[in-house]
């Protein structure tokens, strides 16, 4: 299966996916970095593992309309079959969310659908749960919103730090992520309404 990633930062879960795909533990490639950042430390980790950069910046575009027009270009060209999002902080448009309806995924650092947003972590942290996680799941219109397909807890200790709790999370995203998508890639999820089914 081909995918695209999706990324606007670090890329830390690109490196995963990639690494994950490289060992044998995904039975997918990965085709495509579409990256909205062109400061972006993402991009850098594309170019040394061999995979095709897209730029697509906003602000280049008249509307999100022509700005998805493009990227499903570069989409369609290279025949991705799955969009992973991994950090790409832009909400997506009907445009994309249509065409690839079951086939886009995303991962968020929290449990949803507790703390929604960009500072999942940070909101945890400071709202001072016991017990947050990772989730990754299928994306529809609304933001973290989608079926959920996996879930891990990551209990927060008593001596955590924003920082201990936030290499935790991304630890758990790097194992939780390649999972998910191999269960997609090998046809194993089955949306009803809400619930995903693995078989
Ligand atoms: C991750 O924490 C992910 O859950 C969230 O954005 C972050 C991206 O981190 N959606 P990275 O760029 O993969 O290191």
């Amino acid at each position: 299966m081909k995918l695209a990633i999706f990324a606007s930062g670090r890329g830390s879960n690109f490196a995963a996916i990639l690494k994950a795909v490289k060992k044998g533990k995904v039975a997918a490639t990965v085709e495509l970095l579409v990256c909205d950042t062109p400061s972006a430390a993402v991009i850098q980790k594309a170019q040394k593992g061999g995979v095709k950069v897209a730029l697509v910046e906003r602000q280049r575009f008249a509307s999100t309309a022509e700005f998805e027009a493009a990227i499903i270009r570069q989409l369609q060209e290279a025949g991705i079959e799955l969009i992973v999002l991994a950090g790409f902080m832009r909400m997506l448009g009907p445009s994309l969310i249509q065409r690839y309806r079951g086939r886009i995924i995303n991962i968020h650092p929290a449990l949803l659908p507790a703390f929604k947003g960009a500072a999942g972590i940070h909101d945890a942290f400071f709202y001072g749960v016991k017990v947050t996680g990772v989730t990754v799941h299928f994306v529809d219109e609304e933001m973290d919103h989608g079926p959920i397909i996996l879930q891990q807890a990551v209990v927060v200790r008593p001596t955590d730090t924003l920082e201990s709790l936030e290499a935790r999370i991304h630890a758990t995203e790097h194992r939780l992520y390649p999972q998910a998508i191999q269960l997609l890639v090998k046809n194993k999820l089955r949306i009803e309404g809400r619930q995903v089914r693995i078989c």
